[in-house]
């Protein structure tokens, strides 16, 4: 089973490397407002829509593959104008220039780069000029890193979480952007402390953390996978962290 969905088979709901506190950056340096139509792709089971349905933005359309995921999120809008739909996000369906602002978290990491390439172009196309492209993903660092080396942790974070990972550094990241037209606005890092016990009980909370444990130590298999997993990052701390961007898509 790939890592996040075996964490969130075991409860936990924020599957993102830089955890609550680099969302409320990205979210923060959005700047999302009741003027905007917010479009987010694969949203899971919607931690982060809970924080932007907060915002009140004049609309929101969540766009995530797994069924299940969008009843979460769908169940979590309290306003007809905010709806999650089951589709692809290289794929959206929206009309071009329909929207405010995009974000997508921890889903283009695990994309194969000609994958990537078209999710960031699709949210070009669906984003109105001087609309905001907000990203927040796993990131290889330092920015130096040898091609050899970037390799070799990716090697090892597909082993270890049974999906295929593929994250860039931040200069990278922030190339993948400018390539489909966009012009960076912000960007920030923090350690991926994703399986630390402080990080876990603050993006989770004390009661969930407990739960989430409990959950792991009653599953030896699971148990097994989750440690392999967290020893993998901590082998791997200095060459892993989280990044946010802003970018904007430029006015004609
Ligand atoms: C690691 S989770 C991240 C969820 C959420 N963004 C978060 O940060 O907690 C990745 C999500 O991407 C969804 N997903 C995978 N492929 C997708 C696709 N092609 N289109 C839309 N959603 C997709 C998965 O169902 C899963 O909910």
């Amino acid at each position: 089973m790939p890592g996040h969905l075996l964490l969130s088979s075991m409860g936990k709901q924020v599957l993102r490397p830089g955890g609550c506190k680099l969302t409320e950056d990205l979210l923060a340096a959005l700047d999302i407002g009741p003027g905007d139509h917010v479009v987010e792709l694969a949203p899971g089971v919607g931690a982060t829509a809970k924080l932007i349905f907060e915002r009140n933005p004049g609309g929101y359309t969540g766009i995530e593959r797994d069924e299940q995921a969008a009843a979460q999120v769908n169940a979590k809008a309290k306003n007809h104008r905010y709806q999650c739909i089951v589709g692809k996000a290289r794929e959206t369906h929206l009309s071009s220039h329909s929207c405010h602002v995009v974000l997508c978290e921890a889903h283009l990491a695990m994309q194969a780069e000609d994958r990537r390439r078209k999710i960031v172009a699709e949210a070009f196309r669906i984003l109105r000029p001087s609309g905001r492209f907000g990203i927040h993903e796993l990131c290889l660092r330092p920015d130096s890193l040898e091609a050899e080396s970037q390799q070799r942790v990716r090697e090892e974070l597909a082993r270890a979480t049974q999906a295929g990972v593929y994250p860039l550094t931040v200069p990278d990241w922030g190339d993948l952007l400018v390539d489909a037209g966009f012009q960076i606005r912000h960007q920030s890092t923090v350690s991926m402390r994703i399986l630390e016990p402080v990080r876990l009980i603050r993006d989770e909370g004390i009661g969930s953390t407990a739960r989430i444990a409990l959950n792991i130590l009653k599953t030896p298999a699971a148990r097994r996978r989750v440690l392999a997993m967290r020893r993998m990052f901590r082998q791997h701390s200095k060459n892993l962290g989280a990044v946010a961007i802003v970018a904007v898509k430029p006015k004609r």
